[in-house]
C-alpha cells in the first residue's frame, strides 16, 4: 500500500482511509473518478471494497492474477477483489470461523459479476482433488443455470438477476470447497406474465426456443419463433445483441448435466418451462352468458396438458371455473374472461415459481456435502440492489425494503457494533453521527402499523378490498410519519409530485414513489384453489413435487407474499448475523451501460445510499485492527522472547509485554478491556511480516531440534547395538582364545608323552607324536635330498623311528638319481666313460697319476689324418688307423729323445718320424707294456724279438700316457698286458741285450742315463685327489 503512494497523484488513493479531506464527499468521488478513469476500478475503505462497473472487460481477472494476490497480505497490492476474497479465504482458515461477503450496490452495479469473481477465485486458490474438483465445477456451473432461470433483461441490466441469492460455500479445515448450498429469495414472478417495454422475461424461454434442438422443440411442440408466444414479447425485444441465447443455451445444457439433472429431470423441466409458453398463449372466448370458454380442440392446451401430463378436460375445467365450497357441497363458478386470463396467469406464475424452488433445491442435492466432520463456510450474498423506476410496483417495494434491511444489518455489524464495541472494551469513542434506518424498517415492518401489516389485513380481511382501500389505511395509520408521504397527506410542493393513488417512501437511500396498483394481487398471488388441485393431478415429477397432495388448501389463508419474503429476510439476517461480515459495495458508473462514463450525480447519489462516507468516518475515527487478547498473543507470542513459548499471567498482560517488545507507540495501540486496539494497518502489517519471518525461523529451529532428537535417538541405539555386538565379539574371542589354550595346553602335553615314549612301542600316547616325526623327517628330507649322485651320502640322519624308511628312501632315491643321470649321458660320453672304466681298471690305485688323469677326457686321437705324412698314409692304407698320438721316442743306445708319431691301426703299432715309419709292431707280437707306478709318462713296449735285425722294444714318453694305454689295450685288446711295475724296468734294447728304466720319485722331472746306464726317470709325486 505504501509503495502505491508515491503514485497518487495520477490514480488517487488506493485506501480512502489515507484520504486527507476524509468527511468531503466531493474528495471521495474525485478520487473514485480519478481511479475509474485510469481503469482501477476497484478502492478500499479499510477492508471494504468499492468497485465501481467498468463495463467493459480488461485483463485484471487472469489466472496469472489470481496467483499473485494468493497468499498475499491483503493491503500489499492494489485493491482488488481477489484480494478481499483471499482474505477472507485466509481468515476463515486461520481462525476457522465463518463469514459472508455483502455484495450490495443497485441493479447493473456488478453485484452478480463480483460474486462470480470470487467463486472463481476460491475454484483456482483451493486445493483440488478429484472430489474436491467435482465440487468446484458444480458451485461454478451452479451458477448459469440460476442465471438462466432467474436473471432477465431489464432497463437497467441486460443480465439482473431477478431473485435474491444467498450461497454458501462449504470448506474443509484445510480449506478444500467441499459443498455448498443456495438460498433464493423472492423470485420475480410476475415478469412470466408480464414484461415492461424494453424488457423481457426469463432468459430461460429466449434459450430454449432460439437454442433448443429441433428434436426437442418438436416434443415440446415449440416453433423456433419468439414472437409466436405472448409471454415473450411484451416488452418487445426478445432478441438483444448483447445476449447470445443460442450459445447461452448450450452452456446451461451441459451445466444441467454436470450438476447430475437426469435426462429424465431435464425433459420434464423443459416440458414445464414450454407449457407456460403453451398456456401463454392459450385464448379465452366469452360465451353466449358472458363466461370464459375454450373451444375444444385447442391446440394449446392439448400442448399443455400432454406435457403436464394432465387430462385435458381437467385443465380446461381448471382454468375456465372457480370451485366454490357451499357449506357441504362444492360448487363451480365459471369465470369471466378476464378472471380466466388472471387465473391462467396466476397459474403460469405459480408453475415457473414453485419449479424455481425446485431448481434450486435440486442444486442443493448436488452441492450438498456428505461429510459431517466441522465445516467453515463463506458466504455470497448476492442481491437485487435498491431499484427506482418511473413506476415502482410491490416488486420494487419488497426489494428496496430488503435492501434497507441489509443497510441495518451493515449499521449493526459495523457502525454500531463498532461503537459499542469500543465502548465495552472501555475505549474512548469519538461519536459518529450517522443516518440509522431503523425507522425505514420499523415503517415497512413493525407489527400491527407496518405497511406490511397494513397491507396483509387488507388482503385477507372480508368486504370488498382494493388497492385503494390500502392507500387510505396507510394514510389513516402512519400519517406524520417523517419518511412517508402520500397525495393527500403531502404539502402542496410534493403533492405536485405525486398522482392519486401513489405513495412514497424517504429510504435510506433516497425518496421512491411507489403506485399502489396491484399491491393486493400481487401480495395474495392467488392461485384459485382449483388450480392447485389441478396441478396435483399432473403426470410430470417437478410439478407434482411443487404441488404436493399434503399442501394446506385454501380453507387456511396461505402466507402473503410480503410475510413470507419477510421472515426470509428474518432467516437471513440471522444467517448472516452469526458471520463475520466482509463489504463489497458496488457503484454504476452511468446508466447507458457504456464504458468510460463516470456520471457524478449518479455516483453521488449511490455512495450516499451505500452508506460509504459513513463507513469511511467509522474507519478513520477508529482503528483499524482490534482483536482478542488470547487471539493476538496466541498468533503473535513467538515474536517476544518473554511470552515465548509460554506465557504465564494474563493474556492482556502478555500482548502489552508484546507490543512493548515490538516498540509500538502509544498512539498506535489501545487496550481495551478484552482486546487489543491498533489504529493504523501498517502497524500490523509489520507486525504480521515479523511473524512470517519469525515463525520460518522458529520452523527451522523446531525441525533442527526434532532432527537433532531423532538423530540423538538413533545415536544411542546405534550405541547401544555397538556395545552389545562388541560384548558378544569380545566374549566369542575369549571363549576362542580359551579353548585355543586348552587345545594348546593338550597339544603340548600330548607332544611331551609322545617325545618321552618316542622310543617305544606304538600306543595312543605316542603315535600323533610319531606321526608329527615322520611327518616332520619327511618334510624335512623332501627339502634337504641331495641333488647329485656324487652327493649320496650326505642323507639327512633320520630319526630312529624312521630309520628303515629312510634306507629304504635312500636307496630309492639314489636309484632313481642313477636313473635320471644315465639315462641323460650320450652315446659320446658313454664310450668315454666306458674308455674311462677300462682305464680304471687298468690304473686305478696303481699310478701315483692316474687320479689327475681322471678329469681330463679322452680324444678320438691326438693326431688329425692331415698331420700324418700322406706317405705313411699310403703305406698303411689297407689297415683301419685308429689312434694317433704324439711321443718321445727315447733311443735305445744313449736314450735320446726322438719326437715321433704313434699310429695304432686295427693291426699293429706304428712309430713314424715324419714320412718315415721307423717301426711297425704287429698286436701279436706285442708281449706287453710296462708303466711305473709313478707320475711319470713313460711305456716301455715289450715286443717279441724272435729276429736279431729286429729292433728291441720301445720305451716312449707320452703326454696322453692314459689315453693311449688305453685305446691300445683295447685295439690290441692287451688289456692284461699292461703292468704297473714299480722300481726299474727291464727292456729288450736288441734281442739278448738289455736295458733298464729306474723309477724314481723327485723334487722335479728329469730324465737322464744314468751312471749304471739306466734310464733315469725321475718325477714329482703328484698329489692324490
Ligand atoms: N467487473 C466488471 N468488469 C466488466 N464488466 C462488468 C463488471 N461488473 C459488471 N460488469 C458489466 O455490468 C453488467 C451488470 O453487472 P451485474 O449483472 O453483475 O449487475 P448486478 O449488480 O448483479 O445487477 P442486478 O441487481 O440487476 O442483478 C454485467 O453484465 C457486465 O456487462
Ligand atoms: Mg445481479
Amino acid at each position: 500500500m505504501e509503495a502505491s503512494l508515491t503514485a497518487r497523484d495520477r490514480v488517487g488513493i488506493q485506501d480512502f482511509v489515507l484520504l486527507d479531506p476524509y468527511t468531503s464527499e466531493t474528495a471521495f468521488l474525485e478520487n473514485l473518478k480519478k481511479r475509474f478513469h485510469e481503469n482501477l476500478i476497484y478502492t478500499y475503505i479499510g477492508t471494504l471494497l468499492v468497485s465501481v462497473n467498468p463495463y467493459k472487460d480488461f485483463d485484471i481477472y487472469s489466472k496469472k492474477q489470481m496467483d499473485i494476490y494468493m497468499g498475499v497480505n491483503f493491503f500489499e497490492l492494489p485493491p482488488h477483489i481477489y484480494a478481499l476474497a483471499d482474505n477472507v479465504f485466509r481468515t476463515m482458515l486461520s481462525e476457522f470461523n465463518n463469514h459472508f461477503i455483502l455484495i450490495s450496490g443497485e441493479s447493473g452495479a456488478g453485484k452478480t459479476e463480483a460474486s462470480k469473481k470470487i467463486l472463481q477465485f476460491y475454484a483456482v486458490s483451493c486445493p483440488s482433488t478429484k472430489l474436491l474438483n467435482n465440487v468446484r465445477d458444480r458451485l461454478l456451473l451452479s451458477n448459469p443455470v440460476l442465471e438462466a432461470f432467474g436473471n432477465a433483461k431489464t432497463l437497467k441490466n441486460d443480465n439482473s438477476s431477478r431473485f435474491g441469492k444467498y450461497m454458501d460455500i462449504q470448506f474443509d479445515h484445510q480449506g478444500g470447497a467441499v459443498g455448498g448450498h443456495v438460498l433464493s429469495y423472492l423470485l420475480e414472478k410476475s415478469r412470466v406474465v408480464h414484461q415492461n417495454h424494453g424488457e423481457r422475461n426469463f432468459h430461460i424461454f429466449y434459450q430454449l426456443v432460439e437454442g433448443g434442438e429441433e428434436d426437442l422443440l418438436r416434443w415440446l411442440g415449440l416453433e423456433r419463433n419468439c414472437q409466436h408466444y405472448r409471454y415473450l414479447v411484451q416488452g418487445d425485444c426478445a432478441k438483444v445483441s448483447s445476449i447470445n441465447d443460442k450459445s447461452d443455451w448450450r452452456t446451461v445444457r451441459k451445466a444441467l448435466s454436470v450438476i447430475e439433472f437426469s435426462e429424465n429431470d431435464i425433459e420434464q423441466l423443459f416440458g414445464i418451462i414450454a407449457s407456460v409458453l403453451h398456456l401463454g398463449n392459450i385464448k379465452f372466448e366469452a360465451n353466449e352468458r358472458g363466461y370464459a370458454s375454450l373451444n375444444n380442440n385447442n391446440q394449446e392446451m392439448n400442448w399443455v396438458s400432454k406435457l403436464l401430463g394432465i387430462p385435458t378436460q381437467v385443465l380446461q375445467q381448471g382454468l375456465t371455473h372457480r370451485k366454490i365450497e357451499a357449506k357441504a357441497e362444492e360448487v363451480f363458478s365459471p369465470f369471466s374472461v378476464d378472471h380466466a386470463v388472471y387465473a391462467r396467469d396466476a397459474l403460469a406464475k405459480a408453475i415457473y415459481g414453485r419449479t424455481f424452488n425446485w431448481l434450486v433445491n435440486k442444486i442443493n442435492e448436488s452441492l450438498v456435502n456428505k461429510d459431517s466432520s466441522r465445516k467453515t463456510v463463506i458466504g455470497l450474498l448476492d442481491i437485487y440492489g435498491f431499484e427506482v423506476f418511473n413506476v415502482n410496483s410491490f416488486e420494487q417495494f419488497c426489494i428496496n425494503y430488503c435492501n434497507e434491511k441489509l443497510q441495518q444489518l451493515f449499521i449493526q455489524l459495523t457502525l454500531k457494533s463498532e461503537q459499542e464495541e469500543y465502548e465495552m472494551e472501555g475505549i474512548e469513542w469519538e461519536s459518529v453521527p450517522f443516518f440509522n434506518n431503523k425507522i425505514i424498517c420499523d415503517l415497512v415492518e413493525e407489527k400491527h402499523r407496518g405497511i406490511i401489516s397494513l397491507l396483509d389485513e387488507e388482503c385477507l380481511r372480508p368486504g370488498e378490498a382494493t388497492d385503494l382501500t390500502f392507500l387510505e389505511k396507510m394514510e389513516e395509520k402512519i400519517a406524520g410519519h417523517p419518511h412517508f408521504v402520500t397525495h393527500k397527506l403531502a404539502d402542496q410542493k410534493t403533492r405536485k409530485t405525486l398522482d392519486r393513488g401513489d405513495f412514497r417512501l424517504l429510504h435510506y437511500a433516497g425518496e421512491v414513489t411507489y403506485c399502489v396498483v396491484g399491491f393486493l394481487d400481487k401480495n395474495n398471488d392467488l392461485l384459485y384453489r382449483n388450480g392447485k388441485e389441478v396441478m396435483r393431478q399432473s403426470k410430470n415429477a417437478i410439478i407434482k413435487l411443487c404441488f404436493p397432495s399434503t399442501e394446506p388448501d385454501s380453507k387456511r389463508r396461505p402466507e402473503t407474499v410480503v410475510t413470507q419474503f419477510k421472515s426470509s429476510l428474518v432467516g437471513l439476517t440471522e444467517i448472516l448475523m452469526s458471520k463475520e461480515p466482509w463489504y463489497v459495495r458496488c457503484i454504476k458508473p452511468n446508466e447507458a451501460k457504456q464504458p468510460g462514463r463516470f456520471d457524478d450525480v449518479l455516483v453521488r447519489h449511490q455512495v450516499k445510499y451505500l452508506g460509504l462516507m459513513e463507513h469511511l468516518r467509522v474507519r478513520r475515527a477508529g482503528f483499524a485492527y482490534r482483536r482478542k487478547y488470547e487471539i493476538f498473543l496466541q498468533r503473535y507470542k513467538a515474536l517476544c522472547p518473554d511470552t515465548w513459548p509460554n506465557w504465564k499471567g494474563t493474556a492482556a498482560e502478555g500482548v502489552h509485554c508484546l507490543v512493548k517488545h515490538m516498540g509500538y507507540t502509544p498512539d498506535e495501540y489501545k487496550m481495551g478491556r478484552t482486546k487489543i486496539f491498533i489504529r493504523h494497518p501498517k502497524t500490523l502489517f509489520a507486525t504480521e511480516d515479523a511473524f512470517q519471518v519469525c515463525k520460518h525461523r522458529l520452523a527451522t529451529r523446531i525441525q533442527a531440534k526434532y532432527k537433532g532428537y531423532r538423530v540423538k535417538g538413533d545415536y544411542l541405539r546405534q550405541r547401544e547395538a555397538a556395545t552389545k555386538i562388541e560384548t558378544c565379539w569380545r566374549g566369542m574371542l575369549a571363549r576362542k582364545e580359551r579353548d585355543k589354550r586348552s587345545w594348546a595346553v593338550k597339544v603340548i602335553q600330548k607332544f611331551i608323552k609322545g617325545f618321552m615314549t618316542r622310543n617305544q612301542a606304538v600306543s595312543v600316547d605316542n603315535i600323533e607324536y610319531l606321526a608329527y616325526v615322520r611327518q616332520n623327517y619327511l618334510t624335512r628330507l623332501k627339502d634337504n635330498l641331495p641333488k647329485t649322485v656324487l652327493e649320496k651320502d650326505s642323507w639327512l640322519t633320520s630319526p630312529p623311528i624312521m630309520q628303515e624308511a629312510a634306507q629304504l628312501l635312500k636307496k630309492l632315491y639314489i636309484r632313481l638319481m642313477v636313473r635320471k643321470y644315465v639315462r641323460g649321458i650320450t652315446p659320446q660320453r658313454k664310450a668315454q666313460l666306458l674308455l674311462k672304466a677300462q682305464t680304471s681298471s687298468m690304473f686305478k690305485g696303481k699310478k701315483e697319476s692316474y687320479p689327475s688323469s681322471v678329469g681330463r677326457p679322452f680324444m678320438d686321437t691326438r693326431i688329425g689324418a692331415e698331420d700324418i705324412s700322406i706317405k705313411v698314409l699310403q703305406m698303411i692304407r689297407h689297415e683301419q688307423i685308429k689312434y694317433s698320438v704324439p711321443v718321445v721316442k727315447y733311443d735305445r743306445n744313449g736314450f735320446r729323445p726322438r719326437f715321433r708319431q704313434l699310429i695304432l691301426t686295427k693291426e699293429a703299432a706304428y712309430l713314424v718320424e715324419e714320412t718315415k715309419i721307423k717301426q711297425r709292431m704287429d698286436y701279436i707280437s706285442l708281449k706287453g707294456v710296462s708303466v711305473s707306478n709313478l707320475s711319470d709318462n713313460f711305456l716301455i713296449l715289450h715286443v717279441t724279438c724272435d729276429d736279431m735285425k729286429q729292433k728291441g722294444d720301445l720305451v716312449l714318453q707320452s703326454d696322453y700316457l692314459f689315453e693311449a694305454l688305453t685305446k691300445l689295450s683295447l685295439i690290441a685288446n692287451k688289456q692284461n698286458s699292461i703292468k704297473v711295475v714299480q722300481g726299474s724296468v727291464r727292456f729288450d734294447i736288441q734281442p739278448g741285450r738289455e736295458g733298464f728304466v729306474d723309477f724314481k720319485s723327485g723334487q722335479e722331472s728329469m730324465v737322464y742315463r744314468a751312471k749304471n746306464g739306466h734310464l733315469m726317470v725321475e718325477s714329482t709325486k703328484t698329489k692324490s685327489r
